[in-house]
């Protein structure tokens, strides 16, 4: 029997669909498989905020386990001490949060959800169909959030009618690092087309210098690809493939490119590729050991943590042909609704998030940039405001990272993932081979695939 307490806030006892229970049914079998596996990898909770006995306490759910991450979590967590709310730390590690959304699942299934979450995506919409959510309309609505937020954001965070999670920055994935003392030192400028690309990096390796880190982790050579993916086509032809999962986008020519430039870029990265978490392969572009770096901007949250500056240690550009676009992942802390004890707590937390400072001030730890359609731009280094400038033009110039959550559902995005990844590790793998079996994936998890069948 479901619990309870994971009522919806509105509706009070949620109703559960036919549906709803073969969802749960089937989710609750490959959360009991992963539960031992997952809750070994569990950072034990500490608690990072909050001196003598706050009034209340929250725990929260999140994979941000590196040192920029967690200088992100203190400022939050600092903020919510300041109001006397404690917040109680479960840190999962893993990077892209692989290891967290499982650790989740177990526990909401095991009755003891934390009572907020780091919940990225349109994973969103399940949850809060399913009435586990608490509906933050109560902050939402008198703090103006629509108003405030970009659109896309407010559309993210929304479901049916209620706003659903806070969210805390945008990261642009399609970011270019490149160590600034080696381009100085050559006399060179950051690429911005692939024929530039590839002069840099001969003379990067022709000075002994490895031109391009990368980490061989199956969702950082997906997080490199979507962003070729974006500048083989822009915005419309990656829509069709990640978010509306059309079968027969994934044979067109410009997948075939962009699969090429995959395969091509490894003459240009470290030997033999190793599998390593995103921090070590930062940690090659911080060194000098490796020149550029495609990746996410948390990354550039962790080279100021390790105190280095923009535009002197490093700098940031867009990777080639996709200057105009922006491929975003938006950080979103969901609540789950208990038995609404916490709900003061909770709501306090939400508030605290959208609020201007913490915006300013998360953010410029993160990396990433405020959900705000006008916030400080003066509290901005010159990588963030490429990325609020890219992000501002609207819907026609974003991409929502797949990688990350933001297109597609798990079960699609796990299963591209890991195909692109085996293209990548496997070079016998033929470009057409690969793109029958994405298309095979479309066509089975999309709407449009199973209308064609
Ligand atoms: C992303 C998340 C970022 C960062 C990154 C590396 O999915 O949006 O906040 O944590 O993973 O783990």
């Amino acid at each position: 029997m479901i619990d309870k307490r994971y009522a919806n806030k509105r509706g009070g006892a949620k109703t559960w669909s036919a549906g709803s229970r073969k969802w749960l049914a089937s989710w609750a079998i490959g959360c009991l498989l992963q539960y031992s596996a997952g809750m070994a990898d569990a950072a034990v909770a500490t608690p990072v905020a909050g001196v003598g006995q706050p009034a209340a306490s929250l725990q929260v759910v999140h994979w941000w386990t590196s040192a920029g991450e967690r200088k992100s979590v203190d400022v939050l967590a600092g903020r919510l001490a300041e109001e006397n709310i404690q917040w109680r730390d479960l840190a999962i590690p893993g990077g892209a949060g692989l290891g967290a959304s499982k650790v989740l699942k177990s526990m909401v299934l095991a009755g003891k959800a934390p009572e907020a979450t780091q919940l990225n995506g349109i994973v969103f919409g399940e949850w809060a169909d399913l009435g586990l959510l608490l509906e933050l309309d109560d902050v939402a609505t008198p703090g103006g959030w629509q108003k405030l937020l970009f659109p896309t954001v407010w559309s993210l965070v929304h479901n049916r009618g209620h706003v659903v999670a806070a969210p805390l920055g945008i990261h642009r994935i399609n970011n270019l690092f490149y160590n600034k003392k080696i381009f100085d030192r050559l006399g060179l400028a950051a690429p911005r087309t692939w024929p530039e690309f590839e002069r840099v990096a001969e003379k990067l390796k022709q000075a002994g210098v490895t031109p391009l880190a990368q980490s061989s982790e199956a969702w950082q050579v997906a997080t490199l690809f979507e962003t070729l993916v974006l500048a083989e086509s822009g915005p419309v032809y990656y829509r069709s493939l990640f978010v509306d999962l059309n079968p027969a986008a994934f044979g067109d020519p410009r997948m075939t490119h962009a699969l090429k430039r995959l395969r091509s870029l490894k003459q240009w990265m470290p030997q033999p590729l190793r599998e390593r978490p995103w921090p070590e392969a930062t940690r090659q572009l911080a060194d000098g050991d490796a020149a550029m770096f495609v990746m996410g901007d948390w990354a550039k949250g962790e080279l100021l943590a390790w105190g280095l500056n923009t535009d002197q240690d490093f700098s940031c550009a867009a990777v080639p042909g996709t200057a105009d676009y922006h491929l975003y992942s938006v950080d979103t802390l969901a609540m789950f609704a208990g038995d609404y004890s916490h709900q003061p707590a909770q709501e306090k937390l939400a508030q605290l998030i959208m609020s201007q400072p913490v915006q300013s001030a998360y953010n410029q730890v993160k990396g990433a940039i405020p959900v705000w359609r006008a916030p400080d731009l003066s509290k901005m280094d010159s990588c963030a405001r490429a990325s609020w400038s890219a992000f501002s033009k609207g819907s026609a110039f974003q991409a929502p990272s797949l990688v990350h959550r933001m297109a597609a559902d798990e079960t699609a995005k796990d299963a591209i993932v890991a195909e692109v990844h085996h293209y990548f590790v496997d070079d016998k793998m033929s470009e057409s081979d690969i793109q029958r079996k994405l298309a095979s994936i479309a066509r089975s998890v999309s709407k449009t695939g199973k209308q064609e069948q």
